[in-house]
């Protein structure tokens, strides 16, 4: 069994602390954020991820996990330091690598007569590998790119059973060493260089991305030729070349990776003008969703200014409370802006959501927020919104309008319990 040292508490980073504590490696987690490392120490994990904070505990009870903000102490005896820092999208796409940088630093200063192989968890620009590779030459350490594909929500579920596990080094040992950390773990595990390690990652999130952007064009032509989005997206699913998953048309991707990582790679292609409209058009389409929103509130209602809207769900998707660029939270944002009464519920997220000196109402039900309401909004896929009541829902407003931004509800149930429906792609003939 081996000790690892982690750099960076955040979600990559503590789950991956946990896992690999379960797995039987000791772990050294550190983070610059004080706040953070006492949170932890206190068992308190301040994100939402299912099963998360007793594995952690399992780990800490085993003397298999500790945390500190002391680098030092961290890489003491290390044989592998992971990097799981933030690698934030800049103003033209790009991923940012500061904090990279900064890890990397941190590293070659308290190394302390360690050699530990480098594992960069992160999303990274392509090429990171060898700039980690060209900071550390003089201690002769081994970079290893090891992209993480966690899913929020489901993140553990991932750890222990991925669909693979990618590993790109230019040194064949290195690269074992860091396959034998998962032993234990049953999938297939792909070797390869460290560009196409970073690049597989890029690949895998702009390609969900792409699925996503695909249903919802999809959605947008079903509508004008009468067809149901969901029945047609069922249909190709099956199609094993096509394969399932990603094809639920709605308000669109969000989240810390698909946003960021579509981006990252446009810009990519925007630099080696290799087909940049083709991320551009996923970036646009996913967009496009929300403002189809916007538009179609003020088709029904006329101007927003004053109108109650209800919008139910802020997280980015169901299973997290996970805010970051939430399509959710951009249309709260956006219909503030054009000064709605505007009620926010979600099962998870409580937040203000405050735009241009108004505050939106953060009610604790979807029928509280439904209230007097004008129009209803279902942004998130939360299970319990499919299994809303409508019939009281509807009475408890003063308006007929529902826009399923998730497409959670059957429009006949809709219809019938009066209100004046739309959803992504179902404007076809009504199903059951
Ligand atoms: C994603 C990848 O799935 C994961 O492998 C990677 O490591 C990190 O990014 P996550 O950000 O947790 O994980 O979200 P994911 O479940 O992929 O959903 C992303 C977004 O797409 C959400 O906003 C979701 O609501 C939306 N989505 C997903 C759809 O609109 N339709 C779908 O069919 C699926």
């Amino acid at each position: 069994m081996a000790t690892v040292a982690i750099v960076g508490a955040g979600h990559v980073g503590v789950v991956y602390a946990a896992g690999l504590a379960e797995l039987g490696h000791t772990v050294r987690v550190v983070d610059i954020d004080a706040g953070r490392v006492a949170r932890l120490r206190r068992g308190d994990v301040w994100f939402h991820e299912p099963g998360l904070g007793e594995l952690l505990a399992r780990g800490v009870d085993r003397a298999r996990i500790t945390f500190t903000t002391d680098y030092r102490e961290a890489l003491l005896g290390a044989r592998f330091a992971f990097i799981c820092v933030p690698t934030p999208s800049t103003a033209d796409g790009a991923l940012d690598d500061r904090m990279i940088r900064a890890a990397l630093e941190a590293i070659r200063a308290n190394l302390d007569g360690v050699t530990p192989i480098v594992v960069n968890k992160s999303t990274v620009p392509i090429g990171s590998g060898d700039l980690a590779r060209e900071m550390l030459r003089e201690a002769a350490i081994h970079v290893v790119s090891n992209p993480e594909f966690l899913a929020e929500g489901r993140a553990l579920e991932d750890f222990f059973h991925p669909s693979r596990i990618v590993i790109g080094a230019s040194d064949r040992a290195a690269a074992d060493e860091v396959a034998a950390l998962y032993a234990g773990v049953d999938a297939p595990i792909l070797f390869m260089d460290n560009a196409s390690a970073e690049f597989t990652k890029l690949a895998a999130n702009s390609f969900l991305a792409l699925k996503v952007s695909f249903a919802n064009a999809l959605a947008r032509l079903s509508e004008a030729v009468g067809a149901d989005v969901d029945a047609v997206a069922q249909a190709i699913s099956l199609d094993p070349r096509i394969g399932p998953g990603h094809l639920r048309a709605g308000l669109g991707f969000g989240g810390s990776c698909l946003p960021k990582d579509v981006a990252a790679m446009a810009h990519v292609a925007r630099t080696y003008d290799a087909n940049p409209e083709l991320f551009a058009a996923v970036q646009r389409i996913n967009v496009e969703q929300r403002r189809r929103v916007v538009s179609h509130l003020t088709d029904r209602l006329g101007s927003l200014d004053g109108r109650r809207v209800a919008l139910l769900g802020l997280a980015f998707k169901a299973g997290t409370d996970d805010v970051r660029d939430s399509p959710g939270l951009a249309l709260a944002l956006e219909l503030l802006e054009r000064r709605a009464d505007l009620a926010v519920y979600d099962p998870l997220v409580r937040m203000d959501v405050t735009s241009n000196g108004f505050r939106a109402r953060a009610v604790a039900s979807a029928l509280a927020a439904a209230r007097g309401a004008d129009a209803l909004v279902l942004a998130t896929d939360w299970p319990e919104f499919a299994h809303l009541d409508l019939v009281n829902l509807r009475r408890a407003m003063s308006g007929a309008v529902l826009v399923d931004g998730r497409g959670l509800v059957s429009p006949v149930d809709a219809t019938r319990a009066g209100f004046d429906y739309f959803g992504f792609g179902r404007g076809g003939r009504p199903r059951d």
